[in-house]
């Protein structure tokens, strides 16, 4: 096999900054690719927490003018990525969260910060530092849409492009009025260009003029060609149904590895599995509830936004708890259910535990200490957190969309039967079928060979990024030949 270079371009990437699954995949992707000959070099914004961790990267590149001040690429290494960092302070010195200011309200500047990335991008990819030659352009989300948009009109030779949708409820629209500021010609304010609904679609502009788009499950590949899940643009993916599809993410298996995962109290794997009833016991502890073994211990760990669907999990509440079981949730995002789950701690002392903020520890001892992991979501590109919880043991309950529904097996009585259930799944997404979910799930875990069955076939199923990777492996090959 001869050996294929990528430009992956994304505005998050773990370890280094991180507010959700995205920067889960673009900093797992790179490293599973290398076992099919593709070399990824990263491109990430220089937010202050990328350039602390990168203090010994080589200046590559001055761009003395990049959207209103100077810029600099640095090249550096940080663990096993390979990264290129554009050092625009201007646009991204600015600590804490990449979209969002101390205000919670979107940075008013996020159009040019955006287009800025893309734009290198999209040059990087055209010969912008000698030498440099990538076979293939991978960008990722509404932050980088423009960029198959900047290749397009540039009049100049490029190489071909993947776009890959993450989620397709973060469109990235701006006034067409800047369409000059972000350096695209009038033509490109066009129904077949970057024009959407009036406005500029920064999402919309990748879909349109990658050449092949992917998002992150079948599932929601195919649900996103319909005007529910399509949130606007289903009609121009099904123009396009011919170039997209669905490639489910994985996670990374020596990040999340119960059997030698230092952020656990203790390690177990699937022959120790007995061990993980000292995580239960710690996780009671760190949430205040009664240490309890044979309450049913339900994990949540989210983004608490109306995607999740959390908000049917406040009104089924009492009914869950009446069954006995727990609650331990750690998550963030929206006020009002923030102020909720706050609240239901307060009412049910012991049997409720709420941590309201984003801790990457506290994860892993959820995923390591729960009985059930719930994930009750409307929509679902794909969710990480429930392959997580299948290889730590944590019994996913899921809504029956995207991703969820395509890494769950459902303990319907055929798959338990066959021995292949690994979750519940529930359809429709509603409260009520939510609480029957829930129901089920304390009846099974009131059968111990049953519930213990359901774990050890999560615990065995291959979550990691070996299959995934030798999809987009095969794609990347695919687009270079072309
Ligand atoms: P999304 O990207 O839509 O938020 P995913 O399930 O794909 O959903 O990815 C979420 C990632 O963020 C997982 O790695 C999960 O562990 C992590 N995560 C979410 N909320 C928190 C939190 N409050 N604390 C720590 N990690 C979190
Ligand atoms: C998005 C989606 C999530 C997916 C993640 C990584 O944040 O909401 O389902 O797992 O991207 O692809």
């Amino acid at each position: 096999m001869t050996q294929l270079t990528a430009l992956s371009i994304a505005s998050e990437i773990f370890p280094l900054i991180k507010t959700g699954g995205l920067a889960d995949v673009t900093g797992a992707l790179p490293t599973a690719l290398k076992q099919h000959d593709i070399a990824v070099v990263t491109l990430v914004p220089g937010y202050p927490s990328v350039l602390q961790a990168i203090e010994d990267g080589q200046t590559v590149l001055d761009l003395p003018e990049l959207f209103g001040g100077p810029a600099r690429l640095v090249a550096a290494r940080c663990g096993e990525l390979d990264l290129l960092v554009l050092d625009a302070p201007h646009l991204y010195a600015r600590p804490g969260n990449p979209y969002v200011g101390a205000d919670n309200k979107d940075w008013p500047d996020n159009a040019l910060r955006f287009a800025a990335l893309a734009q290198t991008g999209a040059r990087l990819g055209q010969g912008l530092m000698p030498g440099y030659a990538p076979d293939v352009l991978h960008a990722h989300d509404w932050q980088t849409g423009l960029l198959p948009a900047y290749l397009h009109y540039s009049g100049k030779r490029g190489p071909k492009t993947v776009f890959t949708i993450h989620n397709l409820a973060y469109q990235g629209q701006f006034p067409r009025e800047l369409l000059a500021r972000l350096g695209l010609p009038e033509r490109a304010y066009a129904m077949d260009g970057v024009e959407y609904y009036g406005s500029i679609g920064y999402l919309k502009a990748g879909i349109q003029l990658a050449t092949r788009i992917t998002t992150v499950s079948p599932s929601y590949a195919q649900e996103i060609q319909g005007t529910e899940a399509g949130m606007g643009l289903d009609g121009l993916l099904r123009l396009r149904a011919g170039d997209l599809s669905g490639i489910l993410n994985g996670i990374d298996d020596k990040v999340w590895d119960p059997a030698c995962d230092e952020l656990i109290p203790v390690s177990y794997d699937v022959e120790t599995i007995g061990a993980r009833a000292r995580n239960k016991q710690a996780l009671q502890t760190r949430f205040g509830l009664k240490p309890a073994a044979d309450a049913l211990l339900v994990g949540v760990v989210s983004r608490l936004s109306w995607q999740k669907g959390l908000d049917m999990l406040i009104e089924v509440l009492p009914e869950l708890l009446k069954g006995g079981a727990q609650l331990a949730l750690l998550g963030s995002g929206d006020a009002p259910l923030e102020q909720a789950f706050r609240a239901a701690a307060l009412t049910y002392p012991g049997q409720v535990g709420v941590v309201i903020g984003y801790d990457e520890a506290l994860a892993h001892q959820m995923q390591a200490g729960s009985d059930a992991l719930l994930v009750p979501s409307r929509f679902e590109p794909c969710g990480l957190t429930q392959l997580c919880a299948l290889r730590y043991g944590a019994v996913p309950i899921v809504s029956r969309v995207g991703g969820l529904a395509d890494t769950v097996v459902d303990a319907n009585e055929m798959a338990i039967a066959t021995g292949v259930a690994t979750g519940v799944q529930f359809t429709p997404v509603t409260a009520h079928a939510l609480a029957a979910a829930l129901a089920k799930a304390q009846a099974l875990f009131a059968d111990h060979a049953a519930w213990r069955n359901l774990q050890i076939n999560g615990m065995t199923t291959d979550v990691s990024w070996r299959n995934p990777a030798g999809h987009y492996a095969k794609l990347y090959r695919e687009l270079a030949d072309a």
